[in-house]
Order: C-alpha cells, then sequence, then structure tokens
C-alpha cells in the first residue's frame, strides 16, 4: 500500500478544483483498510468516494482515503427478490447497469447518478420518485477511531430527504465498505413523474422493463445536467427547500404559477425554479456560474477555485433569502 504526499485531487472531484491531500491512499479491500487504520498517526482522515457531492476549498489536511473497494456479490435470492451486496468503491451507476441487465427492479430511476455507491446512503440519493432508502437492506461500516466493525439497518440510517445520521450524528466518524440492496424480479416501475410518461407517450411499445426506463431516464437527465467530465459540477448545489402553507400563500401572491411538490407530510418548492425566477440562470462570474439548462447546477469554466464557487453560492442563498424568505440549504459538502 502506497501513501502519496501532496497528492492533486483535480481529477477525483467532478467540481474539478483543483487542491491537494496531503497525504492520500487508494485502498481495495476491507483487510487493507483495517491495516491501515491500526498503523496510521494521522488524527484527521477523509474519505472520498467518486468526488460528485463535495466542493473543496482548500488542500485537506491529514489523511485522504480514496475508497476503491469493488464488488458486486448475490447475497440471497428467492423467487420474488434478489439481495446483492456491493463494495463500496463500486460505482453507483454501474451497480444499476448490473441490475437492469438482469431484469431486476428498484433503482432503475436513479440511473446516471454519479459517484460510488458508499456515498449512496449518505445523503440517501433520489431522483424520480425513487430513493435508496427504498431499496436499503443494511450496511457495513468501519468507525475510523476505534477500529470497530458496526451494521447499520435500514432504520438506525434514520433516512430522510437528502439526509442520514451520516450527515448529522455521525458525520465523518465511519467508512462506509459495504452496502446490501434487495432488488425485485417482479416488474415494479416507478413512472409518475411527468417527464417520465412524456418520454413513454413517445415511444410505442406498452410492456416496459426496468432496462427501458433506465434508458428514458438517461436520455431525460443528458438534456439538463451537465457531464462532469466536459463541465466541473456536483449536480444541484442547493436542496429543494421544505415550505410550509403561509410560504407558499405568500409566494403564490405575485407567482401563482409557482410548482410545489406536495407528498403525505411534506411539500417542496424547486430551488430551481426561485433561483430562475431571480434571473441567475446562465449568470457567469470569472471562472464559475450557473448553469444555463438547469439554475440548481453551479459550474467550473476552468479554474474557479473551491471558494469562487462558495462566493456565488452564497449571493445566490442571500437573494433567495431577502426576495423569497426562504433560507437554501446546500446539498453538496463543502470542505
Ligand atoms: P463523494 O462526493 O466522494 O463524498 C460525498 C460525502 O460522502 C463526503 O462527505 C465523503 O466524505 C462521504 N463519503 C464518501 N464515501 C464514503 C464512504 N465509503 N464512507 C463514509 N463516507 C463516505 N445526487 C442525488 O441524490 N440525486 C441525483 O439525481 C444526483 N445527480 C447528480 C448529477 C450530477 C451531474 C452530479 C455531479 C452529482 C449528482 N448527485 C445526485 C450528487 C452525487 O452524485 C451523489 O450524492 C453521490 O452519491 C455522491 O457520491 P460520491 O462517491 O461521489 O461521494
Ligand atoms: N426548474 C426551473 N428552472 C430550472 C430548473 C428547474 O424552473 O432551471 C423547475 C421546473 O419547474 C421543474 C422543477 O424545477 O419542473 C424540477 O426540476 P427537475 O425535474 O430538474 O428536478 P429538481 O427538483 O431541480 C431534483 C433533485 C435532482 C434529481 C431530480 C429528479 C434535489 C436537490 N435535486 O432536482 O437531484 O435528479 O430532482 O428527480 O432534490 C442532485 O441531488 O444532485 C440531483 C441532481
Amino acid at each position: 500500500m502506497n501513501i502519496r504526499n501532496y497528492h492533486s485531487l483535480l481529477d477525483l472531484n467532478t467540481f474539478k478544483v483543483n487542491v491537494n491531500a496531503e497525504f492520500y491512499i487508494n485502498i481495495q479491500s476491507e483487510k487493507d483498510l483495517l491495516e491501515i487504520l491500526k498503523n496510521t498517526s494521522h488524527k484527521k482522515i477523509f474519505i472520498l468516494g467518486g468526488g460528485s457531492n463535495i466542493l473543496l476549498t482548500r488542500n485537506i489536511k491529514g489523511l485522504v482515503i480514496h475508497n476503491q473497494i469493488k464488488g458486486i456479490k448475490i447475497k440471497a435470492e428467492t423467487n420474488k427478490h434478489t439481495i446483492i451486496e456491493v463494495g463500496a468503491g463500486e460505482l453507483w451507476d454501474r451497480v444499476v447497469e448490473w441490475s437492469t441487465e438482469r431484469n431486476l427492479y428498484g433503482i432503475e430511476n436513479l440511473s446516471l447518478i454519479p459517484g460510488y455507491i458508499g456515498a449512496a446512503p449518505i445523503q440517501n440519493i433520489g431522483a424520480y420518485g425513487t430513493e435508496i432508502k427504498d431499496v436499503f437492506q443494511e450496511l457495513k461500516a468501519i468507525n475510523l477511531q476505534t477500529k470497530e466493525i458496526h451494521i447499520f439497518n435500514k432504520s438506525d440510517c434514520q433516512f430522510g430527504y437528502r439526509d442520514s445520521i451520516f450527515k448529522n450524528k455521525l458525520k465523518d466518524k465511519l467508512i462506509i465498505t459495504k452496502i446490501t440492496i434487495k432488488l425485485s424480479k417482479k416488474n415494479t416501475l416507478n413512472l409518475s413523474y411527468k417527464a417520465i410518461k412524456k418520454e413513454i407517450e413517445k415511444i410505442n411499445h406498452k410492456q416496459l422493463n426496468s432496462k427501458d426506463i433506465r434508458e428514458i431516464i438517461i436520455k431525460i437527465r443528458k438534456q439538463k445536467l451537465p457531464d462532469p467530465q466536459y463541465i466541473g459540477n456536483a449536480g444541484s448545489f442547493f436542496k429543494n427547500p421544505i415550505i410550509n402553507q403561509d410560504t407558499l400563500n405568500e409566494i403564490k401572491k405575485i407567482h401563482p404559477d409557482v410548482p410545489v411538490f406536495k407528498n403525505t407530510n411534506q411539500m417542496k418548492i424547486p430551488a430551481g425554479w426561485l433561483i430562475e425566477k431571480l434571473n441567475w440562470k446562465g449568470y457567469r462570474e470569472n471562472n464559475c456560474g450557473v448553469y444555463n439548462k438547469h439554475s440548481l447546477v453551479l459550474i467550473n469554466y476552468g479554474n474557479a477555485s473551491g471558494k469562487d464557487i462558495v462566493n456565488l453560492s452564497q449571493k445566490i442563498k442571500q437573494d433567495v433569502n431577502q426576495k423569497f424568505n426562504i433560507k437554501l440549504e446546500e446539498e453538496v459538502s463543502i470542505i
């Protein structure tokens, strides 16, 4: 195992910010990980996955552990379900592809989300009406200080909208090494989103499977989200705010057409709509800006620093707060 000194993280974060890790190691197995944790004298440890939900504003002190534990293993199978255990360093979208190629159901709506599966429970990744919590069984994690192994079941994780215990009480305390998810053999497609329905109308066959929906989701996402390979970004910069009826009524006085997403106990407004209404869409400030096809996505045109992007995000946040009386919260972890 090779610990590198002053290792560039430029190609290891999708915002393409140029900072270094004081020390960096790439680990491929739980055994290597435990050995590193037992022998390291570094007090500060940062766990890196695909770098697609972080904004790095400085060089990282201490040790960066890049989790590359791979492998997709069938753990159990019944005539209704297939339960798989996946190494945390496996690319999330490869897992989705693996499942749709086997005609399994449950994660097809989460196609094309970047990053590794190990980070997926941290913010309970979600898209098009599905969240990882819907298929989640358990995860295995190692405490960075005590080196003890813990198993978390679904209720232990305290999943919420872009939230879990790993962003709160257990923030930066654990490294997730394995995730177990339960996929369905039965066709359980979730077609509730308008954008999906619209695409289905265009194609002329009725018996859709998870692979068809994966293709539809990829098509929809490519139309509005920038590919981090070409444009630095971390997806939605802010969460969609959860609002109450009074705030909604205030906004409706001026904008009766405000889009609102309701479920049983929450009401959300798309932050992208609020930001677009304030004319930020396509705005550019030096080397960073707001994507011209989606206002919730901040982009790096090339040489922006993490601080440049934070400055821009704060201006947007202030504007939304002043004009709509809504406090946006970052989805991206600012480091
Ligand atoms: P990283 O950015 O590497 O890490 C994120 C956080 O998790 C960090 O705090 C890190 O320390 C911690 N972490 C990472 N791995 C581990 C581990 N094994 N153990 C403990 N802690 C760990 N998200 C959605 O929910 N829905 C979307 O539709 C979506 N679309 C996106 C589109 C684009 C174009 C981009 C760039 C991002 C999008 N995202 C979306 C955000 C992002 O892809 C997800 O949050 C993803 O799960 C992050 O994974 P990662 O491996 O890149 O995590
Ligand atoms: N909208 C605008 N202008 C914009 C963008 C959006 O007015 O520039 C409005 C439109 O009314 C649109 C609505 O916002 O109908 C919703 O937009 P979209 O379908 O793109 O979804 P979103 O709410 O912006 C959320 C997630 C995405 C996820 C999609 C699909 C959050 C913070 N973001 O975005 O997740 O892929 O739904 O389900 O919840 C991410 O987390 O990084 C991410 C990309």
